[in-house]
């Protein structure tokens, strides 16, 4: 049975001060038994704040992206090694914000992944397709390239390592989340290439989760399905109400 994973990808949002208060109330609102596989992605800038915060706590602390070289001139980036120095224990990687606005290719992603999991950090590694490859009938074809090409030499024994989110690109801060039965059918598919690039077994365990306009409301339908683990939550994870509730329906949907 795959660990269920909540992530809030609080994308560039909030103030420090807001940055604090909501991770305090997310501490108080959460049982310690509810904590466990909730994932905060703050901003880079106050990952050290947020850390602090959650010291007591089994909310884990992740951060929104890395760069794979260890140190150099690389103005700008971060490497693996900060993350876990300031007490990371996750990556996203892949993000379609990543991919679309920064232009980063499944090689860069390749990249990034294969160095978050030599560095002990844990990825969070994000696929999914455009309306338009939707609409032509290439979801799978899309998906399929994402996983082999950023899964490229990554061993199978680093796969429980790795929580795949399949975010379609047009469900993204839309409104428009996927039904239930589109998100099972790419997260079903998703667990089957899994399968074939590594094993049955290993395959089963992987956590794969949605993401894409998941709300309190639309959450309890979503986990209906066979192969989904979890959600990786944007606008909603910034409201310490509405991202509670979405804990707390996900963790009371686990049988
Ligand atoms: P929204 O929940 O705001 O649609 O964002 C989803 C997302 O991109 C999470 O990584």
């Amino acid at each position: 049975m795959p660990k269920s994973i909540v992530g809030g990808n609080w994308k560039m949002n909030t103030t420090l001060q807001e940055a604090v208060s909501l991770t305090g109330l997310l501490k108080d609102n959460l049982k310690v038994s509810q904590q466990e596989g909730v994932v905060l992605c703050p901003p880079f800038v106050y990952l050290s704040a947020v850390k602090d915060i959650l010291r007591g706590s089994e909310i884990r602390l992740g951060a929104q992206d890395v760069y794979f070289q260890p140190k150099g001139a690389f103005t700008g980036e971060i490497s693996v090694g900060m993350l876990k120095d300031i007490g990371c224990d996750y990556v996203i990687i892949g993000h379609s914000e990543r991919r679309q606005i920064f232009k980063e290719d499944n090689d860069m992603v390749n990249k990034k992944l294969k160095s978050s999991l030599q560095g002990g950090v844990s990825c969070i590694f994000c696929v999914g397709e455009t309306l338009e490859q939707r609409q032509e009938n290439l979801t799978e074809k899309t998906i399929r390239q994402q996983i082999e090409a950023g899964l490229d030499e990554v061993p199978s024994d680093r796969y429980n390592q790795i929580v795949i989110a399949y975010e379609p690109v047009w469900a993204i801060g839309t409104g428009k989340n996927a039904t239930p039965e589109q998100a099972q059918e790419v997260h079903s598919f998703i667990r089957k290439l899994l399968t074939h690039l590594s094993n049955e077994i290993v395959a089963r365990e992987m956590t794969i989760i949605y993401g894409g306009s998941v709300t309190a409301d639309n959450i309890q339908s979503l986990m209906e399905g066979n192969d989904i683990n979890g959600a990786l939550v944007g606008g909603a994870s910034l409201s310490a109400d509405s991202f509670t509730k979405i804990v707390n329906i996900i963790k009371n949907s686990r049988p």
